[in-house]
């Protein structure tokens, strides 16, 4: 794990938002989810599922409430424990809404249109380029600073929204005085997984995702149709493992990685033999999960009512927060 800077704070709280996207993929556990269920452990932990933020992208109101319950029930599959952290949804503390108008206010135009995210929204989804796409990281700093968190346990993907929120607290906090923290961003040892496409980043708006809770046989076709080393176009040809992103998947999942990749290297193995055994890797790590959370599917009323006690339990930061901002801001 990999911390950006330095926190001087001991014991810092912990922010992190996971959009309601369904059930996650394996990009989002390696480069996120797994550190959410490590630092628990270690710090006040406060994870969000951010249904406001997926109306940008997502008009189907059966299907966002169905998303934002897998996605509920796939953390909780994965290892978050309400004893332990707070598990809500975004929507359940309206505080959210009212925090990102407020900072909205000292946010230039200028910075949101620059955000790679805003651009590549624009051109993927032209007939729907809503405000709620340009003004998306504000409603995210707002996430993270009504905690007053300052580390964020997120992939390298979000690095831009990160820099803009630290730019958002300094704006604040310069105008109405020291307020939030800067959060920082903290890195997996997998801060970039790629999809199967070896090329670009796992996303489910891609379509290039292994999807952890998905049936056997859908994963396995995720798996087979994985892009492999472009150069390797003969069995006998050598592999090489440093390019081929089924390879690289094998490091967090198989201890013998090193054993697979010279297999590779000396084309003693083939790509098929690598992916066969790539997916039944994933499935042997993820038995308990898949397992756990098809009992939690079968229980939506168990895992709503999580999620309103988490929504609840943090009742008190938010409504502290915002009367702290109201007052600062003179609002009476
Ligand atoms: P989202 O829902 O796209 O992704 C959730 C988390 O998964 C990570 N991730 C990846 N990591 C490595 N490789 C990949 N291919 C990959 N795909 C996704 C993301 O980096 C993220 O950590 N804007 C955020 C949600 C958000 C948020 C927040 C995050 C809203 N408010 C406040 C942190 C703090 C998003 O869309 O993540």
């Amino acid at each position: 794990m990999t911390i950006e800077a330095d926190p001087t704070i001991t014991r810092p709280r912990i922010f992190s938002g996971i959009q309601p996207s369904g059930a996650p993929h394996i990009g989002n556990d390696l480069g996120a989810i797994r550190n959410y269920v490590k630092l628990q452990h270690e710090y006040e932990a406060i994870y969000c599922i951010v249904d406001y933020h997926a109306l940008t992208s997502l008009h189907d109101p059966e299907r966002l409430r169905r998303q934002t319950l897998e996605m509920a029930a796939a953390l909780l599959a994965l290892g978050l424990d309400p004893e332990r952290c707070t598990l809500f949804v975004q929507s359940h503390r309206p505080e959210h809404t009212e925090l990102a108008w407020l900072l909205m206010t000292v946010t230039p135009v200028s910075w949101l249109e620059r955000t790679p995210t805003y651009k590549e929204k624009k051109a993927s989804q032209p007939d729907d380029v809503n405000h709620g796409l340009l003004t998306y990281p504000v409603l995210q700093a707002a996430d993270i600073v009504m905690y007053k968190a300052s580390l964020v346990p997120v992939g390298k993907d979000q690095a831009a929204h990160l820099e803009l929120s630290r730019e958002i607290v300094r704006a604040f906090n310069a105008r109405y005085g020291d307020t939030f923290p800067e959060p920082l961003a903290v890195h997996t040892e997998s801060p970039i997984v790629l999809g199967t496409d070896g090329i670009r980043k796992m996303s489910k708006s891609i379509g290039n995702t292994i999807d952890i809770f998905a049936p056997e046989d859908v994963l396995r076709k995720q798996i087979m149709s994985m892009v492999t080393d472009t150069q390797r176009i003969l069995r006998t040809d050598p592999g090489r493992p440093e390019v081929c992103n089924v390879c690289q998947l094998h490091r967090p999942y198989s201890a013998d990685f090193e054993r697979i990749w010279e297999g590779e290297r000396t084309a003693r193995t083939g790509c098929v033999d690598t992916k066969k055994l790539l997916l039944a890797r994933i499935l042997e790590h993820y038995a308990e999960p898949r397992a756990r959370y098809a009992e939690l599917m079968d229980d939506p009323d168990g895992v709503d009512r999580i999620l309103a006690d988490g929504a609840e339990r943090i009742r008190p930061m938010a409504q502290a927060t915002m009367t702290e901002v109201r007052e600062k801001m003179g609002l009476r």
